[in-house]
C-alpha cells in the first residue's frame, strides 16, 4: 500500500505543485501527531503556551536558561537599556564547551556524542564518546591557546567540511571564549577571505581535503586564496592550521608556507592529554559569527551570544526536536550554516544527545545512502531541508521502503515545502508514524521561530505552523497596519518581542543592524521599551484563521537556493569582475529540486561581441568568488537592460521573462523595445504560456 502511494505522489506532481500552492493556496487537512510519539514526548503539557505567554515575558525564558549549568546565576533576565541591542541573562557566567561536554561526563562518559559517517562507504564510521570529545576539545583548546596564541575575544575563521574535527574546533574555541566564524566549506577561497577580513581573524583553520560525490577534493588551495584575499582587504593571517583528512597521506598539491601553515596532527602532539580549564564567560559575550547575505553586496557577520543563544537552542532542541539522551539524532545539514551550528552541534550536545554527522552528498554512491545510514545507526530523529527531500524523492521515490527505518520525528527547514513533497516525507520516509515539524527561522534568529509543538499541535502540510514558545509574531503591511489572521492577505512578518537566541548585532556594523532589522516598524528611536522595536524578518507571510503561518519567501534581494541565502548584489558584483561585462542583473527562477536558481542577465561593453566564452567566464567568476552553490542556471547576454527613465535596471521585468510571467506595463521604460527582444531570446518567438508563479518571484524587484 505504501508503495502505491509513493508511486501516486511520484514525479509528475513535483513540477507544478509548488507554484500552485503559492497562487491558489488551499487549506490543507491537518494531521494529528501519533499517540506513540505523544506518549514519550519531552513536551506534552498543554499549559506550555501559558507559561510562555506575553504576560510572562521575559521571565518565561528562565525555563530554557535553567537547562544549562551556570557558573554564576544572572541577576537581570533582559536588559533593554540599549535597545535594540538586547542583553539576556545579564550577570550570569557560563562556558559553552563545559555545557556541551564536561557536564555530561559523570552520566554519559562512554555514550556516543558524535557519530561521523565518511562519504566513502567502505570507510567505517567514527564513534566519538563524550569522554573522547572531552579529550579532543581540551587538546585542541591547548593548541589554540599555546601554539596559535589565541585569547578570549579573538576571532578565528574556520573553513572546513563535515568532519568531526569541525565541532571539536568550534568547542575548543568556545572553551577559551574565542569567537569562531565558520564559513561553509563549499564557499570559495575568495568568499572565505572576505569573511576573514571582515571578522579580523589572524588565524584560519582548514582541512587539506574531503570527499564529495566520490572525489577527494583539494581544499588546501582555497586557504591560500583566502589568505591572499584577506591580505588584499587589509587583514594579515599569520597562522593557518590544517587538519588532515588522511594524516600521513598526501591529499593536496598545494605547498605548505613555512612558518604560516601547520598540519594540526603534527603540532597537536605536544598537547596530547592536556586539559584546559573552561573560561567562565559573561552570558552576553559573543560565542560566534555567522555570515549571511542581505540586500547589499557585503555579507553580514551575525554575532550570536553565549548564554542567550545556548539557552535558546537547548530549549528548542528539547521541546521541538524532542531530543532525549537515548535518541539517535541526525540533522542532515552542513555545520557551515546556522542550522548545523544550532541543531547539529550546540543544541543537541547541550542535551547529551548522540548527533550524527555525514561527510558527503545525499546521492552518493546512490539514492539509498541516507536510508542505509539511518538504518545502520538506528536514527530515530531526522532533520533536513526540502531541497534534500525533493532530491531524494525525485531520484528514488520508493527507496526508503527498502530499509528498516524507525523515525519518530522528522524536521524540515530552510525553505517552504510543497504539500506533495511533505506527504511523501510523511508517508514514505516516516511510514506515517513520525511526527513532522516544519521550522521557520533565519541565521539571525539563533533558533526556531515558527513550528508546531510536535506532541501538541496537528501538522499542516506546507505550513510552518504557530509561533514557537515565547515568540509573538505580527504581520504588518507597508503602512504599518496589522494584517489580521484569516484575511487571506500577505504582509511582512515581524516578531514583537526579543528572545534569547536573537543575534546581538552585525559584526562591525551596528548601524546596519538597526536599519535592516528594526528601523522599518520602530515606533520611537529613543525608546528603551522592547514593545517599540518589532524585529523585521524580511520574509513575506500570511496567517491562516487557525493561527498557522505560511512563509512565502524573502522580500529583499535574496535568492533562496537549496535553502541557502544568496544576495543578488553579491552575484552581480562577481559578474562585473569579468572585463567584458558592462551591466549585470540576477533574478530567481523556479527549479524543481533546488527551489530557486539564480539566472544572470548581462550586457557587454561597447565593441565586445557576445560569445559562449564570455557567458562561461561570468558563470566561472560566480563560482570562484562565491562558490559552486551559486552557479547560475544560465547566463543571458542581452543587447541592453530594461531600464527606467532614471536609468535603474528593472529586475522585476527580467524575473517575469525568466519565469514565463506577464511582464506587465513596460511602456514607461526608457527602452520598452528591448523587453520584447529579451523575451524572444529567452522564450522563443511565441510567448511561453503563463505559468503559476510563487509569491516571492512575483514580488521580486518590486520593492525599490
Ligand atoms: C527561508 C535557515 C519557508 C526564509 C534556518 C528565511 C523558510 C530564510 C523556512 C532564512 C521554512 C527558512 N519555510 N521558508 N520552514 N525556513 N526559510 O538564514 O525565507 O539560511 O528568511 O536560515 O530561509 O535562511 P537562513
Amino acid at each position: 500500500m505504501a508503495s502505491n502511494s509513493a508511486k501516486q505522489s511520484g514525479d509528475a506532481s513535483i513540477e507544478s505543485s509548488e507554484a500552485q500552492i503559492a497562487v491558489h493556496w488551499g487549506e490543507e487537512t491537518k494531521v494529528a501527531p501519533p499517540a506513540t510519539f505523544i506518549a514519550q514526548a519531552n513536551l506534552a503539557d498543554p499549559t506550555a503556551r501559558d507559561r510562555f505567554s506575553l504576560e510572562r515575558f521575559p521571565e518565561c525564558f528562565k525555563e530554557y536558561a535553567d537547562l544549562l549549568s551556570w557558573d554564576q546565576y544572572w541577576h537581570t533576565t533582559l536588559d533593554t537599556s540599549k535597545a535594540p541591542f538586547w542583553k539576556w541573562f545579564v550577570g550570569g557566567r557560563l562556558n559553552v564547551s563545559y555545557n556541551c561536554v564536561d557536564r555530561h561526563l559523570a552520566k554519559y562518559r562512554n555514550k556516543a556524542a558524535l557519530i561521523w559517517v565518511p562519504e566513502p562507504e567502505d570507510e567505517p564510521a567514527q564513534v566519538i564518546t563524550y569522554q573522547e570529545l572531552y579529550q579532543r576539545v581540551n587538546e585542541m583548546a591547548a593548541l589554540l591557546r599555546d601554539f596559535a596564541h589565541l585569547k578570549t575575544g579573538d576571532r578565528v575563521t574556520i573553513h572546513m567540511p563535515m568532519v568531526p574535527e569541525l565541532p571539536v574546533t568550534m568547542l575548543a574555541c568556545a572553551r577559551l571564549g574565542v569567537i569562531h566564524s565558520v564559513v561553509f566549506g563549499g564557499f570559495s577561497g575568495e568568499a572565505c577571505g572576505i569573511r576573514i577580513a571582515d571578522s579580523g581573524s589572524r588565524v584560519l583553520i582548514t582541512m587539506d581535503g574531503y570527499y564529495r560525490n566520490g572525489k577527494l577534493i583539494d581544499h588546501k588551495k582555497n586557504a591560500d586564496i583566502a589568505v591572499a584575499t584577506a591580505e588584499k582587504e587589509g587583514q594579515k593571517v599569520d597562522t593557518v592550521l590544517i587538519w588532515r583528512r588522511h594524516p600521513g597521506r598526501k591529499v593536496t598539491d598545494a605547498a605548505l608556507i613555512p612558518g604560516r601553515d601547520h598540519f594540526v596532527d603534527e603540532v597537536l602532539r605536544p598537547f596530547r592529554g592536556q586539559r584546559v580549564a573552561p573560561v567562565s564567560m559573561p552570558a552576553e559575550a559573543p560565542l560566534f559569527l555567522m555570515y549571511t547575505s542581505g540586500t547589499t553586496g557585503r555579507p553580514k557577520g551575525c554575532q550570536h551570544s553565549t548564554g542567550g543563544y545556548l539557552a535558546y537552542v537547548t530549549g528548542t532542541s528539547k521541546y521541538y526536536q524532542d531530543i532525549h539522551p537515548e535518541d539517535v539524532y541526525w540533522c542532515f545539514a552542513d555545520i557551515g550554516w546556522i542550522t548545523g551550528h544550532s541543531y547539529i552541534v550546540y543544541g543537541p550536545l547541550a542535551l547529551a544527545a548522540t548527533s550524527v554527522m555525514y561527510e558527503g552528498v545525499p546521492t552518493f554512491p546512490d539514492v539509498g545512502r541516507p536510508w542505509r545510514i539511518a538504518e545502520r545507526l538506528h536514527v530515530n530523529i531526522f532533520h533536513t531541508s526540502p531541497t534534500t527531500i525533493r532530491m531524494l524523492r525525485k531520484a528514488g521515490p520508493e527507496e526508503p521502503l527498502k530499509y528498516d527505518l524507525h523515525f519518530k520525528h522528522m524536521t524540515t527547514v530552510g525553505e517552504p515545502i510543497e504539500p506533495e513533497v511533505w506527504r511523501w516525507y510523511h508517508q514514505v520516509v516516516g511510514r506515517g508514524k513520525a511526527v513532522i515539524v516544519d521550522t521557520w527561522w533565519q541565521t539571525e534568529n539563533g533558533g526556531f521561530l515558527c513550528s508546531t509543538i510536535p506532541a501538541l499541535d496537528p501538522m499542516k502540510p506546507g505550513s510552518a505552523g504557530p509561533p514557537v514558545l515565547g515568540i509573538h509574531p505580527v504581520i504588518y503591511d507597508e503602512t504599518g497596519a496589522q494584517v489580521p489572521a484569516g484575511s487571506g492577505k500577505a504582509g511582512n512578518i515581524c516578531i514583537r518581542n526579543p528572545w534569547p537566541g536573537i543575534f546581538q548585532t552585525i559584526w562591525g556594523d551596528p548601524d546596519r543592524f538597526v536599519s535592516t532589522y528594526y528601523r522599518k516598524y520602530n515606533r520611537n528611536p529613543q525608546s528603551t521599551d522592547w514593545r517599540d522595536w518589532p524585529y523585521f524578518a524580511g520574509d513575506g507571510a500570511m496567517q491562516a484563521a487557525d493561527g498557522y503561518f505560511r512563509i512565502l519567501g524573502r522580500i529583499d534581494d535574496v535568492i533562496n537556493v537549496a535553502g541557502h541565502r544568496l544576495g543578488t548584489k553579491e552575484l552581480e558584483s562577481a559578474c562585473l569582475t569579468v572585463p567584458e561585462v558592462a551591466e549585470a542583473a540576477v533574478v530567481p527562477v523556479q527549479d524543481e529540486v533546488k527551489g530557486r536558481l539564480p539566472e544572470v542577465y548581462i550586457s557587454l561593453k561597447p565593441g565586445v561581441a557576445a560569445s559562449p566564452e564570455v557567458a562561461e567566464h561570468v558563470a566561472r567568476a560566480i563560482e570562484t568568488q562565491i562558490g559552486k552553490i551559486a552557479r547560475p542556471k544560465s547566463v543571458r547576454i542581452v543587447p541592453d537592460m530594461p531600464k527606467t527613465r532614471s536609468g535603474k535596471i528593472m529586475r522585476r521585468v527580467l524575473a517575469a521573462i525568466s519565469n514565463s510571467m506577464d511582464v506587465g506595463d513596460v511602456t514607461t521604460l526608457a527602452n520598452p523595445d528591448v523587453v520584447e527582444q529579451i523575451r524572444t531570446m529567452v522564450q522563443g518567438a511565441k510567448p511561453a504560456p503563463a505559468q503559476p508563479v510563487p509569491d516571492d518571484i512575483r514580488r521580486f524587484g518590486q520593492v525599490e
